[in-house]
């Protein structure tokens, strides 16, 4: 078998070699916050605002079409996961069928996505937590604003202290911060739908309803989509942690599932509060666009206990992708495609020298690079791994018609090949040099992997 086609074997609920194993310690209510400590995040807060400015209230819409097409590659995922239940996610999907090469690429997709999430959010944190700074007296060069983005290199290198300290306590870390978060949120409407008016979504769609680039930005409602699908990933970082769940068959697909589907609701819920209370163009304008919204109603106590609640619940996000992150380097390093030195685990069954290194990438991102850059080529990266798992689940319905699937995707001939065109679809709507950037990853990865992946492969001949 060619060295682009071989295929790792699909071992039903079993990881992938006798060597090392992560701990099993997480039930679904864990996994169901960590999917929902993934999802909610820089996207609702901050990109909500950015993508309004692209779309006008049509971005209510702009939710929805990201929505649908998440939710189709839920199921999906929910599908794999239960299927395989090891850890690396889309790559180790695609590695037991779609073969080696491709897996590489979504691997190297997947550290694009999970590394640039951690730094895009450690950013969008850092706007909220400099505008609290900021009121305290701390001087600009500290801030977002200055050369070096001090307080997003900060949370990032801290989220990463506590993840040294092992899955059990980040993930109960976690669920605190989440409840803490969908508090917020909930006080948000409650400030925000007495003063809801219908006037403010006129015009609804500015921007029309197609992606056209202008001044290298997509507008549009398909284009505000393209960024706001940031908003909605994060469920699939839960399908990482397959290893840890003590009975990840049935607890990965309500993990999944579920936190999918709450956060759905509760997205367009937020946004439809949001704009019905302030014009779209100040509010697309603002780094906090929520804090911004309740301080145009003339609640600044409000805005502070958000903006507060912003900066409490942004962390999580960062937290479950650097552990996702550090997952997908551990199964691509077991694999041999990656040094195995980044496999190892320590004493308590955390892989800390993965998670150091996933730490300090992210943290140089988030002190150099700009809000939107990043999170753009953070979705090409998923789109990439979401349109790899849609075609999994339907090579593996071919191949193995007969495997006992714990969970099968509905309608899954319409849902998975309706995946994979929505996700091309929203690909294209990300303005042009996202999309070269992403090649030039892959062309690096590309040769990155004919040079080491190759022969170093566990698959690889002797
Ligand atoms: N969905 C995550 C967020 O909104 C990545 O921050």
């Amino acid at each position: 078998m060619s060295f682009i086609t071989r295929r790792k074997p699909l071992e039903l609920g079993a990881p992938a070699d006798g060597g090392n194993h992560l701990k099993a310690t997480l039930g679904w209510p864990h996994l169901i916050a960590l999917g929902v400590g993934a999802i909610i995040g820089t996207g609702i807060y901050t990109l909500t605002g950015v993508a309004a400015g692209l779309a006008g209230p049509a971005v209510i819409l702009s939710f929805a079409v990201a929505g649908v097409i998440c939710a189709g590659a839920a199921l999906c995922y929910a599908e794999m996961a239960s299927l395989t239940p090891q850890a690396g996610s889309a790559y180790t999907y695609a590695y037991v069928t779609l073969g080696e090469a491709i897996a590489w690429i979504i691997g190297v997709s997947l550290i694009l996505e999970y590394t640039l999430v951690c730094s895009a959010v450690s950013v969008g944190w850092s706007g909220y937590a400099s505008g609290l700074l900021r009121g305290a007296g701390v001087p600009e060069l500290f801030l977002n604003d200055g050369v070096i983005d001090v307080p997003a290199i900060f949370i990032a290198l801290t989220v990463t202290g506590v993840l040294l300290l092992g899955t059990r306590e980040s993930a109960t870390v976690n669920f605190v911060l989440v409840c803490i978060k969908l508090a917020a949120l909930a006080a948000f409407v409650a400030f925000t739908l007495p003063h809801f008016d219908a006037t403010n979504f006129e015009p609804f769609a500015p921007f029309g309803f197609g992606a056209h680039e202008i001044d290298g930005k997509k507008f549009g409602m398909m284009g505000a989509a393209a960024i706001i699908f940031f908003a909605f990933y994060g469920f699939d970082a839960i399908s990482t942690a397959a290893e840890e769940a003590k009975n990840p068959k049935r607890d990965l697909t309500i993990g999944i599932v579920g936190s999918m589907a709450l956060c759905t609701v509760i997205y367009m819920v937020i946004a439809a509060c949001a704009l019905g209370v302030v014009p779209y163009e100040p509010f697309s304008k603002s780094p906090e666009p929520l804090a911004y919204a309740l301080k145009q109603l003339g609640r600044p106590g409000a805005a502070a206990i958000i903006a507060g609640a912003a900066v409490v619940a942004m962390p999580t996000v960062i937290m479950v992708f650097m552990f996702g992150q550090s997952r997908v380097f551990f199964a691509m390093a077991r694999d041999g495609l990656l040094p195995r030195a980044l496999a190892g685990v320590d004493r308590r069954g955390v892989p800390t020298a993965v998670t150091i290194m996933t730490g300090l990438i992210a943290a140089v991102f988030a002190g150099l690079v700009p809000l939107d850059e990043i999170a753009s080529l953070a979705n090409a990266g998923t789109l990439a791994a979401f349109i790899a798992v849609a075609f999994a689940v339907m090579v593996l319905r071919v191949r193995a018609p007969d495997l006992p699937r714990p969970f099968t995707t509905p309608l899954v001939w319409l849902v998975a090949p309706a995946t994979v065109v929505g996700c091309l679809y929203l690909f294209s709507s990300l303005q042009t040099q996202t999309m070269l950037f992403f090649l030039g990853a892959n062309v690096i990865g590309v040769v990155v992997y004919l040079l080491y992946g190759r022969t170093r492969s566990r698959l690889a001949p002797a």
